[in-house]
């Protein structure tokens, strides 16, 4: 197993975070994988497609055995998330869950039907989630960028795991940590993402409010997106949600490409 002391995101009395990742990313997109594990219960988020499902699986194997894998998060429908689902579905036991919008779609990635009654679907709201003895917050994050959309909060570790949500390409670091320059981290590794993919600010204003809410009541110490840097530090996260707050972004800025295209598209 390749896990370092860095990928321990949180280990305290029999609560534990992991970052899975790093398995070569060969043509696809860099992921994160989070395993949560309380009292060796699992959750795993978002776990991707075929290619890292192998070694993710015996990596599962060895941090909490994989009968005790009890969930299988999906916060949206892109393949970076669902497309190895069936492989998953067959080996454990675990209950895959995902917005409702998408119970009808997801099929499409090969879900053999004596499985599939176990891909179950979650309502607009979310809910909380027995893991263990903890229980997880399975949080409303529509448009961010899937209009089924959701994110997970861990009150005990106090980590929000964001999906797409504040992801981020191109830097030669995992993690910003507290005293970081987070304002150049948000503008040159995340802004272009967020401002394409996300659903701007009527979307961003009730989230933000969310957040904040959650903060005041459990607080958050980090932000762990699917893709690229982990978030640290309260500081930092609440850095973050300003900045987020009166971001232009989406359908905020896209209007403009509304026109009636006048060019040839040529492959070289
Ligand atoms: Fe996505
Ligand atoms: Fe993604």
């Amino acid at each position: 197993m390749f896990l370092n002391k860095e990928n321990i995101l949180f280990d305290k009395e029999g609560h534990q975070c992991f970052l899975l990742e790093d398995y070569g990313h060969g043509e696809m997109v860099q992921a994160n994988v989070f395993l949560i594990a309380d009292n060796k219960k699992g959750i795993l988020l978002d776990p991707g497609g075929h290619k890292v499902f192998k070694p993710l699986f015996s990596d599962i194997s060895e941090l909490i055995g994989i009968q005790n894998l009890k969930y299988i998060f999906l916060s949206h429908q892109d393949p970076d998330i669902v497309a190895g689902l069936n492989g998953w579905l067959i080996t454990t036991k675990a209950t895959a869950l995902i917005s409702k919008l998408w119970m009808r779609f997801i099929p499409h990635y090969g879900l053999d039907r004596y499985v599939v009654s176990r891909l179950k679907p979650l309502e607009d709201e979310g809910g909380i989630l027995k893991l263990g003895n903890s229980e997880i917050f399975i949080i409303p994050a529509h448009f961010m960028h899937s209009p089924g959309n959701f994110q997970i909060y861990d009150p005990v570790s106090q980590i929000l795991f964001s999906g797409d949500m504040f992801f981020s390409f191109g830097m030669d670091y995992m993690f910003v940590n507290p005293g970081d320059d987070i304002e150049k981290h948000l503008k040159e590794y995340v802004e272009p993402y967020v401002k394409r993919f996300m659903g701007g600010k009527q979307i961003f204003k009730p989230y933000a409010r969310m957040l904040r809410e959650i903060d005041e009541i459990f607080g958050i110490k980090m932000i762990a997106p699917q893709h690229g840097a982990i978030i640290k530090g309260h500081d930092n996260v609440m850095k973050t949600i300003e900045w987020m707050e009166n971001l232009e972004a989406g359908p905020d800025i896209i209007g403009p490409v509304f026109k009636i295209p006048n060019k040839p598209i040529i492959f070289d």
